[in-house]
């Protein structure tokens, strides 16, 4: 029986390089605002390797974790795998992802800081989710900008919500600049927009703060509690994997099962196990992308970070998977990918909601569209391999992969999968390189 971790892990001990400081919007006259509380800039910062849970937090861990992992080798035969394909899956809780990781973590720190309301924006829902929860748990209001385009999709994600007690608006919205600026039938409204207007929105009110559920460095921190159990886990069942996949919107999910394996390889002076991003192929920052200066809403309040970016004006192309229509990947896995710690494979929708259809029929698990994407890069390095900048890699000995939520509220998505209606739009290179021309390069 595995054991929930009672700390989590930071791997920019272990990294080799340090992370690229962040510098001011261009166009930003009040100067960067930054309202964090103090722990979670002492955890994006610091050197220190291992954080103590707070009780407060554990509690609400022990709730839903340790998570299930197990040996899936029913898809892994079904997709015709050569190697032993293992599953962590983050669905089962209240939130339907891994999200509630740091949802409560954030909570928790903002309410200890006095903060009485937390705002956020969300594209597949499953963060907002997670924030109404955790602000219902520790008592703090909360408010959800969500993609318009994905609530429509899926209301029920709304219904849920607003159960929690959250107070929501559709993005773009007319309740903030932001929302105005945009107008509301573009075909490219994204999560980019929804987290601007709740930037705009939370620099309105006393009281009030911004939350974001991934890319910041303290978010990928509160995730490591996937791989440090999924490491234990493994341990228990005395399975060995040289590979760990993971989808990435901003990174978070990826970041949490891929770094404390690199982190225990790093420091036990052994190879690391390639880490594969799964992105969506509609948003391919980090295979078509440009590392630059970006910014990481379209608001444009909060500092320009270091990052592989399609651009935060590139206009996304629709999919199921709102939750990787992000335009950017964390600067922290952004700077691994620079340094070569990382590998990327882009996947489309079709792909991905066809290997989640598998992993159902197999598996007795419904899958995210989201970690569709992670179970389709799966199979292909199980199968096949994955080619990346000009190299080929392979496994040999199996494959860890992170299901990051189920997909309940996503039966819309697999209709139409069963409808023969899937369509992948890939964006052209003239608009990436477009969207990207005029960023600052990193030095
Ligand atoms: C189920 C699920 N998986 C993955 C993601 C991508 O986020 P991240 O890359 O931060 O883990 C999301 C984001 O909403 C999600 O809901």
């Amino acid at each position: 029986m595995s054991e929930l971790p009672k700390q989590w892990q930071s791997v920019l001990p272990h990294l080799g390089h340090t992370l690229p400081e962040d510098v001011a919007p261009p166009s930003s006259g009040e100067g960067v605002s930054v309202n964090l509380p103090m722990e979670l800039v002492r955890q994006s910062l610091s050197q220190r390797e291992f954080w103590d849970i707070p009780e407060p937090v554990l509690e609400q861990y022990r709730r839903y974790r340790p998570t299930p992992l197990w040996r899936a080798d029913a898809f892994a035969r079904a997709v015709g795998a050569r190697v032993p394909i293992y599953v962590k899956y983050e669905g089962g809780n209240v939130s339907g992802s891994h999200k509630f990781n740091t949802a409560l973590a954030q909570a928790y720190y903002y309410r200890k800081a006095g903060v009485t309301e937390l705002v956020t924006g969300t594209g597949a829902g499953q963060w907002g989710t997670a924030l109404a929860a955790a602000c219902a748990w520790f008592g703090l209001r909360c408010t959800v900008f969500m993609v318009a385009g994905s609530l429509r999709r899926k209301p029920y994600r709304g219904t849920l919500m607003r159960l929690l007690g959250a107070t929501l608006h559709e993005s773009p919205s007319p309740l903030t600049e932001v929302g105005r600026a945009v107008s509301a039938d573009r075909p490219g409204n994204s999560l980019s927009v929804a987290i601007g207007e709740a930037v705009a929105y939370a620099a309105e009110r006393d009281g009030c703060a911004f939350a974001i559920g991934s890319g910041e460095t303290y978010s990928i921190l509160h995730q490591s509690v996937v791989g440090t159990e999924a490491l234990d886990q493994l341990g228990a069942l005395d399975a060995k994997v040289d590979a760990v996949v993971g989808c990435v919107g901003a990174g978070s999910n990826f970041g949490g099962i891929a770094l404390p394996p690199f982190a225990a390889a790093v420091r036990e002076g052994r190879p690391a196990p390639l880490l594969l991003a799964a992105e969506s192929s509609t948003t391919p920052k980090l295979t078509r992308g440009v590392y630059a200066y970006d910014r990481t809403d379209s608001a444009g309040r909060g500092p320009m970070e270091a990052m592989y970016t399609v651009g935060s004006e590139f206009a996304i192309p629709d999919s199921h998977s709102a939750g990787l229509r992000y335009h950017g990947a964390a600067k922290l896995l952004s700077a691994m990918r620079f340094h070569g710690q990382i590998a990327a494979t882009a996947v489309g929708q079709a792909d991905a909601l066809s290997a989640a259809h598998t992993f159902v029929r197999t598996e007795g698990v419904l899958p995210a569209p989201e970690s569709g994407h992670a179970l389709a890069a799966a199979a292909r390095l199980a199968v096949d391999g994955v080619r990346d900048r000009d190299a080929d890699h392979r496994t040999t000995e199996g494959v860890l992969v992170c299901v990051s939520g189920h997909g309940l509220l996503d039966l819309g998505a697999y209709d139409q999968l069963l409808a023969g209606e899937l369509h992948d739009e890939i964006p052209d290179e003239q608009l990436i390189r477009l969207a990207t021309a005029n960023l600052g390069r990193p030095r």
